[in-house]
């Protein structure tokens, strides 16, 4: 396995999927294959899972936290084994909304589960694959909920947590990147697109040697 494996992290309405598209342009522009892609949701199993987590709604009533849990690991393992290993395989840059690190956030942190147990059920489930970078866009729940707003876009399941709840997400990623400042680059959300992009592009230069 020799390709590149980045993702990006943060709460909702980071601005994650604009930045995570203008990378794969900048990609792409140096001849690298990219494979853009997603969790929860990211194969035609992924996206009945995620369906049933975001908006499953009355159809299944409460989702107890370790079911929940497992949900997302099982998203995980499918979509690693046959999306992210496969692409790393034939030396591809996987460019990907979401990883492990927001199960151990949103699960861990911000739920009544420990990070701990969080951190084995999906390790397992990703057979031990880490990203080589982690870009972290942070941005203060308040003004993510208000860009949210301002698109007029609906609130699912998870995004109509109350606040506190968004608060412990963000405090677990801060707690994530500064455990681990390697894999980790932590930007400003608030920061304009274009700032945000060089920012970002200058880190994974570092990585893209080819
Ligand atoms: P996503 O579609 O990325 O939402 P957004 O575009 O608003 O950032 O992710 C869906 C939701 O799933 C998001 O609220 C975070 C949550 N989530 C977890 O709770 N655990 C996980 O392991 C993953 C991958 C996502």
């Amino acid at each position: 396995m020799s390709g590149t494996f980045i993702t990006f992290e943060g709460g909702d309405g980071a601005g994650k999927t604009t930045q995570a598209a203008l990378l794969e342009q900048w990609l792409e522009g140096r001849g690298l294959e990219v494979v853009r892609t997603r969790e929860p949701g990211g194969t035609r199993l992924g996206a009945e899972v995620r369906r049933l987590l975001l908006h499953g709604g009355d159809e299944i009533g409460a989702v107890d936290a370790r079911a929940e849990a497992l949900l997302y690991a099982a998203d995980r393992a499918q979509h690693v084994s046959k999306v992210v290993r496969p692409a790393l395989d034939r030396d591809a840059v996987v460019v990907q909304d979401r990883y492990i690190d927001s199960s151990l956030a949103y699960q861990g942190a911000g739920r009544v589960l420990e990070v701990d147990e969080v951190r084995r059920i999906s390790e397992w489930a990703a057979g031990g694959l880490w990203p080589d970078l982690t870009i972290l866009l942070d941005i203060d729940p308040e003004s993510s909920a208000g860009r949210r707003r301002s698109r007029g876009d609906a609130a699912d399941r998870l995004e109509s947590e109350d606040v506190a709840f968004h608060i412990a997400v963000r405090e677990g990623f801060r707690a994530l990147a500064k455990a681990d400042p390697h894999r980790y680059f932590t930007v400003d959300a608030t920061l304009p697109v274009d700032e945000i992009h060089t920012r970002i592009v200058g880190r994974v230069a570092g990585f893209i040697t080819r």
